[in-house]
Formats: C-alpha cells, structure tokens, sequence
C-alpha cells in the first residue's frame, strides 16, 4: 500500500515536471519578450503571478486577457491574446508558471 502511494506521488511529480518544461519551451517563444522568470519586465514575473494566482486564472488571462484583466486588478489590459494553444500547451504553461511559487 505505501508503496503504491509512493510511486502514484513520483509519477505526478514526474508528469507536472515535465508538463513544466513543456511550457517553458513555450514560454522562451512567446512569452518572454514581455515576461521573465522572477523580475519585472513590461508584465509581472512568474514569480509574482505564481504565488497570486490559480491555475484556472492563469489559463484565462492567457486565452482572453481583455475579459480577465479588471478581474486581477488591473485598469487597463495590453497582453495580446493567446487564442491557438492547445489544452494541453495551455496546462504547461500555466505548471511552468506555477514552478515559481515560493
Ligand atoms: C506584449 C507583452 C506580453 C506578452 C507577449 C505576454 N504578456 Fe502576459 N501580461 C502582459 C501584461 C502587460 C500583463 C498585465 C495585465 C494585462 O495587461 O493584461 C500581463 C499579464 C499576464 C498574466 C496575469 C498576471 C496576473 O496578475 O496574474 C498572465 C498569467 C500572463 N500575463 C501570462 C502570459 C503568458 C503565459 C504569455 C505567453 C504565452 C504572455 N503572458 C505573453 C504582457 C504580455
């Protein structure tokens, strides 16, 4: 029994961190001009979007930022919208930016 919750954790860490690098192969292409890992740029850090947000809210400002951004708190929103991604692009990125939670 414990070794079976043993390796059912492994597995899940296994498969989130390769979900994460997944995504941050993603990231590095269309992210990072405007976002870096834990400083300021032109948009908050990952860092800083890690330890605020939940997964659910990551993955909608990526899809429709225009919809979520008074939500989060800001008074104007300039992230273009990521429409293409897939479910699964949209789950890597969003367990990339959750591996820089404090
Ligand atoms: C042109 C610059 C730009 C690009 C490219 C960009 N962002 Fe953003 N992002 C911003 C800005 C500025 C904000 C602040 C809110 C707004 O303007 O919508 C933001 C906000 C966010 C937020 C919400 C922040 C919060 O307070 O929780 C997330 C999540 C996010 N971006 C993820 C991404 C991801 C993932 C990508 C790549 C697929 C990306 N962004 C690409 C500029 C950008």
């Amino acid at each position: 029994m414990k070794t079976k919750v043993f390796y059912t954790i492994l597995f899940l860490c296994i498969s989130a961190q390769a979900s994460a690098s997944k995504g941050e192969l993603l990231f590095k292409e269309y992210c990072w001009g405007c976002h870096h890992e834990t400083s300021m740029a032109f948009g908050p850090s990952f860092k800083q979007i890690a330890n605020m947000r939940n997964s659910g809210e990551i993955i909608s400002h990526i899809v429709d930022p225009k919809n979520t951004y008074k939500q989060l708190g800001y008074s104007r929103s300039v992230m273009p919208e990521f429409k293409n991604f897939s479910q699964e692009e949209l789950q890597n990125l969003s367990d990339f930016i959750q591996s820089f939670k404090d």
